[in-house]
Order: structure tokens, then C-alpha cells, then sequence
């Protein structure tokens, strides 16, 4: 697999096409930013932690049925990945009330859901990314039902299946984000990352938060808690 140019350069990553124009080549970045790209900054040693999270997740869930863009890790930043074309939906999971949804609602932090919520937002850094709903995305044509029927039902299973194996680890998983996207067949799967910057992370004894939330919120040892995320998986 030869990698060519870079095709697009994302906040977090970049991606490159490949000599196969099925198969695209991540590259997980150190770069940081927030409120919509308002805030910027480095976490070094980031782009190694996400890659290898997120393929570790991806490979797992893929062993418990759920299609990913995952193909093969090229190196500590480096992943190929199936070219897939992103539906623009962020689409985010809730075990338990923290950042917008507090802000939104005046639900207090750390309140913890009889059920987990689901939501979208449409992908669009000039709009903020706005929630949107199941009629608009229809309006909008960014997905068919059928489509997001398998997203719905995806995003939940996933969602029980990370909070069990965080929770083995001494991890909540309080919310966190996915993207999906459609290869050239038509098949929907999980693309981008399950990773820090996508996802909140809580100590289960401390509540200590480890992801981005630290950078969000200039809460200090940033490094440090995508490190002890890393080691709590890989040990
Ligand atoms: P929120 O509470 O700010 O809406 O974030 C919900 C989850 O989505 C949280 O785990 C962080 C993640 N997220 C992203 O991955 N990208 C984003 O741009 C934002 C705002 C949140
Ligand atoms: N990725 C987002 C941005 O800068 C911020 C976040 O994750 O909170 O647009």
C-alpha cells in the first residue's frame, strides 16, 4: 500500500489517499482544539494514544459484529482505513449528564441517566455543528431511515459494549461521540475515532477526568490523562 498525496487535513488528523482508492491512510495529529476551533493548542504524545485506542476499540467491536472502517495499523500514528463518504452527523451517546447536555438543560454534572440518551448534530464547523433531529436529517437528505435506523442501533450497542470494557478498567463512560460513513458497496460503518478527544472519560473512584475535557476546561496534566488512559488499556 503506497500512501500519495494528502487529501484533507483534519483538526486532529490528516488523511491521505493510497495507491488502492478504496484505502485511505489516517495520521493522528498532537494538535488540539475547542469551541469549534476557538481554542488551540498541542497535547504531545496524543496522536499515538488516539491512534492505538481507537483502532484497539475498532478491532474489538468489529469481533462483536459491528462494521468499522478499520483495516490495518501502519505505525504508532498511522491507519488504514476504508474510504467511506461521512454522513455529516455527529452522533452522541450519554451514560450521564456533563458538558453541552448540562449546559443546555441546567442538569447538574455527573446526574446519571435511567437510560442512555442518543442525539445528532449536523456536521458543519460555519453552523457550530447544530443538534439537528430525525426529520430534519430527512429534509436535509443526509441519511435515508434505513440508514439511520443502523446508526441508532449501532451507536447503542456500541455504547454498552465500551462502558463494560472501560468499566473493567476502572473507567466510566460518561458520553462520548461517533462518526459513520458508507463505503462504495453501500455498507454504513463506524469511521473517525473513539479516542480522548471524542470521548469523556471519568475515574470510577475518583471521578478524575481523563480526556479532553482537561484541555476544554484548563484543568492541567493533560498528557498525563490520555497517558493513564493508555495505561489503564494496555497497561
Ligand atoms: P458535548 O457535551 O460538548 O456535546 O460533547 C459530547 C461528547 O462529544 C463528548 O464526549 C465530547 C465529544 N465531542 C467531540 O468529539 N467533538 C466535538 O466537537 C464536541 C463538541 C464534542
Ligand atoms: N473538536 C472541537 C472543535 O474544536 C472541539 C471539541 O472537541 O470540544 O471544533
Amino acid at each position: 500500500m503506497k500512501k500519495l498525496d494528502m487529501m484533507y487535513e483534519g483538526k486532529a488528523k490528516k488523511v491521505y489517499r493510497t495507491d488502492d482508492p478504496e484505502r485511505l491512510i489516517v495520521e493522528y495529529k498532537d494538535d488540539a482544539t475547542a469551541f469549534n476551533g476557538e481554542k488551540r493548542g498541542t497535547i504531545s504524545g496524543k496522536g499515538v494514544v488516539n491512534n492505538r485506542m481507537s483502532n484497539h476499540f475498532m478491532r474489538l467491536l468489529e469481533e462483536a459484529g459491528i462494521p468499522t472502517h478499520y483495516v490495518q495499523e501502519l505505525s504508532d500514528r498511522e491507519t488504514l482505513v476504508k474510504a467511506v463518504s461521512i454522513f455529516p452527523l455527529e452522533v452522541i451517546v450519554r451514560n450521564i449528564a456533563a458538558g453541552s447536555f448540562s449546559k443546555r438543560y441546567g442538569v447538574k454534572e455527573g446526574t446519571v441517566f435511567k437510560k442512555p440518551t442518543l442525539e445528532f448534530c449536523y456536521k458543519n464547523d460555519a453552523l457550530g455543528d447544530p443538534l439537528i433531529n430525525e426529520s430534519h436529517i430527512y429534509a436535509m437528505e443526509l441519511a435515508v431511515p434505513s440508514e439511520l435506523a443502523l446508526i441508532r442501533e449501532y451507536a447503542y450497542k456500541i455504547n454498552s459494549f465500551l462502558k463494560a470494557t472501560l468499566q473493567q478498567c476502572g473507567i466510566t463512560l460518561v458520553d462520548f461521540k461517533l462518526e459513520f460513513g458508507k463505503t462504495a458497496d453501500g455498507t454504513v460503518v463506524l469511521a473517525d475515532e473513539i479516542s480522548p478527544d471524542t470521548c469523556r472519560f471519568w475515574d470510577a473512584k475518583t471521578g478524575e477526568k481523563l480526556d479532553k475535557d482537561r484541555f476544554r476546561q484548563d484543568l492541567g496534566n493533560v498528557e498525563g490523562a490520555y497517558q493513564e488512559m493508555a495505561r489503564r488499556l494496555f497497561g
